[in-house]
Formats: C-alpha cells, structure tokens, sequence
C-alpha cells in the first residue's frame, strides 16, 4: 500500500547530496536518510525509532565497533555530551563509529547546500552533523549491543550480514525484515491480500513462508 518516488544520485557525490537532491521533496517536513547498505536488527528497535518523530535538529547514532577508522567517529565527553564528529580519521578519538541511519529536521537541505565538497571530493554526511554539533542541534543516541549493526558495502561484509540474517532465520523460523509480514502484522494489508502476495510467489519458499503466517497465527 505504499507508493514509492526515486530520484538518482548519478554520481558518488557524497550522502549529503541527498538532500540537494531531494531538497524539493523534502520541503519543511522532517526527513531521515538511512544507507542501503547498513543493517538494524534488534528487539525493540522498531519502537525506539518510531518514537523518533518529534525531532528538533538532527538525531544520529553511536554503535561501538573495533575499526571505527572506516566511520563517522563520535567523541564523548565523560558526561556522554559529544565532542567532536570526524569522519574516517586516521587516529579515532573513540570506538563509537555513526551508522548509516539518520533523523533530521527541515534545516537539513539548507545545510547540505552549504557544504564543501571533502578530500575524497564527497559531500560528508559527516559535515551536516558537525554543523548541527556546532548549533548544539545534534543528539546522539547509543545503540546497544543488543542491536547488531551490519554493514554489506563490500564483498566480506555483505557475506558476514548473510551468514547473521541466516542463522537468525533458520534457528528461530522467522523471517527478518519480511515486508509483506510487517504490513501484514501491521494490519496495513488484509488477510485476503498476503494470500495473494503468497499466491504471486508461486511455490517457493518465501511464498510458502507467507502462507504459513496465516495458518500459524
Ligand atoms: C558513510 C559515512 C560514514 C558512516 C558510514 C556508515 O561512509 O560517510 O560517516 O559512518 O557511511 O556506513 P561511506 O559509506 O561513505 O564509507
């Protein structure tokens, strides 16, 4: 029941090109931006980003990894105030890299215009943050251990995700992040509708996965 509209990036300018690009889109509404390539999965997550839609400024996060040095890196003060926002640095001042997925309000498409592009010739997300952290606008949020964070940008990292979102599946024989499940559970589409989306699948086993939600459930 959704519709969808694109517009192309057609060339790697950087991640705050999107909202040059979507600048018209975007208007005064709140927006958020999440990589293709960045997996959330978590007890709870759902609920903690829906929460998110009061935003003032800009909301990121935080997510401890052993080579922050390939991010975002954030530095906190001891009191958990944020410091400094600096993108892949050479010597990262803490382990807390900025995942791929981000909340900001109407200033943003102002503030990407204002960017330059970076050293790697990129428009840096990296640099919105710091404008809003200059502002005292930006809110960064911990995700605990709990969520896993995953990225698959390369060929190893796309295999480490797969091999995760498989033995989650096979061990607990749930789907994760099955789209016709949510909007189903979600009551966005009737029973009527995912057995004909179970049906278009043909006999595969995500149509048969499908049809079983309402036989189980
Ligand atoms: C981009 C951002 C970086 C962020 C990362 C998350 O990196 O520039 O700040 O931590 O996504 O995946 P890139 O994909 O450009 O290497």
């Amino acid at each position: 029941g959704c519709n969808f509209e694109y517009k192309v990036q057609e060339q790697p300018n950087g991640l705050a090109q999107a909202f040059v690009i979507g600048a018209d889109f975007i208007g005064k509404d709140k927006v958020a931006l999440i990589l293709g390539d960045n997996i959330f999965h978590g007890a709870g997550l759902g609920q903690q980003l829906s929460a998110l839609n009061s935003i003032f400024g800009a909301t990121i996060f935080a997510y401890r990894v052993s080579d922050p040095e390939s991010y975002g890196v954030v530095e906190f003060a001891p009191d958990g105030k944020v410091i400094s926002i600096e993108e892949k640095p050479t010597n990262p001042k803490s382990n807390y890299a900025v995942p791929g997925l981000y909340f900001y309000d109407s200033q943003v498409c102002d503030i990407a215009k204002q960017i330059k592009p970076s050293a790697r010739g990129e428009l840096e997300i990296t640099a919105v943050n710091d404008h809003y952290l200059s502002n005292n606008q930006l809110e960064v949020k911990i995700l605990d251990r709990g969520t896993a964070w995953l990225d698959s940008g390369t060929i190893h990292s796309l295999h480490a995700a797969s091999s995760y979102i498989q033995v989650i599946e096979e061990r607990q024989g749930s789907k994760v992040s099955c789209l016709e499940e949510i909007a189903w559970r979600n009551s966005w589409i009737t029973d009527q509708q995912l057995i004909d989306i179970a049906k278009s699948y043909g006999k595969n086993p995500y149509g048969a996965y499908l049809s079983n939600l309402l036989i189980e459930n």
